[in-house]
């Protein structure tokens, strides 16, 4: 049986990077190989593409340039990591994959989704996470959080507007998914986050 996918979603500061080791923790330790990787990056060409998606000089990235750079990151990741490590028996856990692209660049940006839905069927024909916890919380938290973490990049520097568009996009694909798609009230404190995370896991330890 192939590895399960699973990623982790949500604004800046909602927690991704926090609970992702929490959840490696948790998947290790119940004897199961795990791979661990993030978008936009993954890969050495990945992590390249993330630095020019990511750099607050590159002011004149056009909006369809992000959207495509962000698949073709995504396009190498599949195939030199994300799919050999499911095909090999291995879990990947993933801060941030498609949904990130639905709510960043079709939410916040506006670009329209059924180009985005085009790119995803082109680079992924199909293939989708098993499992997304999307970590939710009110914009002005999760920026204020993030904002005590380093300078903010080319994403975190967008405004509040933009950031409000991106939640409602990722809560809208939660409504659409609600199989695949699990709404974690990040807002809460750690402790509860990760006790929230822990229910879901645990079903999906023993089904595996
Ligand atoms: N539930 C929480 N309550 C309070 N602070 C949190 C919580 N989860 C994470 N943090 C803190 O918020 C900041 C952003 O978390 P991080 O995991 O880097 O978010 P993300 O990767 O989603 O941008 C970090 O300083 C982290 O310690
Ligand atoms: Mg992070």
């Amino acid at each position: 049986m192939p590895g399960k996918f699973i990623t982790l979603e949500g604004g800046e500061g909602a927690g991704k990077t926090t609970c992702l080791k929490h959840i490696e923790k948790r998947i290790k330790e119940a004897g199961i190989d795990l791979c661990v990787t993030r978008e936009p990056g993954g890969t050495r060409t990945g992590e390249k593409i993330r630095e020019i998606l990511l750099d607050r000089g590159n002011f004149d990235i056009l909006d369809e340039t992000e959207l495509l750079l962000m698949f073709a990151a995504r396009s190498q990741h599949l195939n030199e990591l994300i799919k050999p490590a499911l095909a090999a028996d291995t879990w990947v856990l993933c801060d941030r994959f498609t949904d990130a692209t639905y709510a960043y660049q079709g939410g916040g940006r506006e670009i329209d989704v059924q180009r985005i839905a085009e790119l995803e069927q082109w680079v992924q024909q199909g293939l989708k996470p098993d499992l997304t916890l999307l970590l939710d919380l009110p914009v002005e938290v999760g920026l204020e959080r993030a904002g005590q973490r380093s300078t903010p990049d080319r994403f975190e520097s967008e405004n509040i507007a933009f950031m409000q568009r991106m939640r409602s996009s990722y809560l809208e694909i939660a409504r659409r998914e609600p199989d695949r798609v699990k709404v974690i009230d990040s807002s809460q404190p750690l402790e509860s986050v990760l006790s929230q995370i822990d229910r879901i896991l645990t079903e999906m330890l023993h089904s595996a």
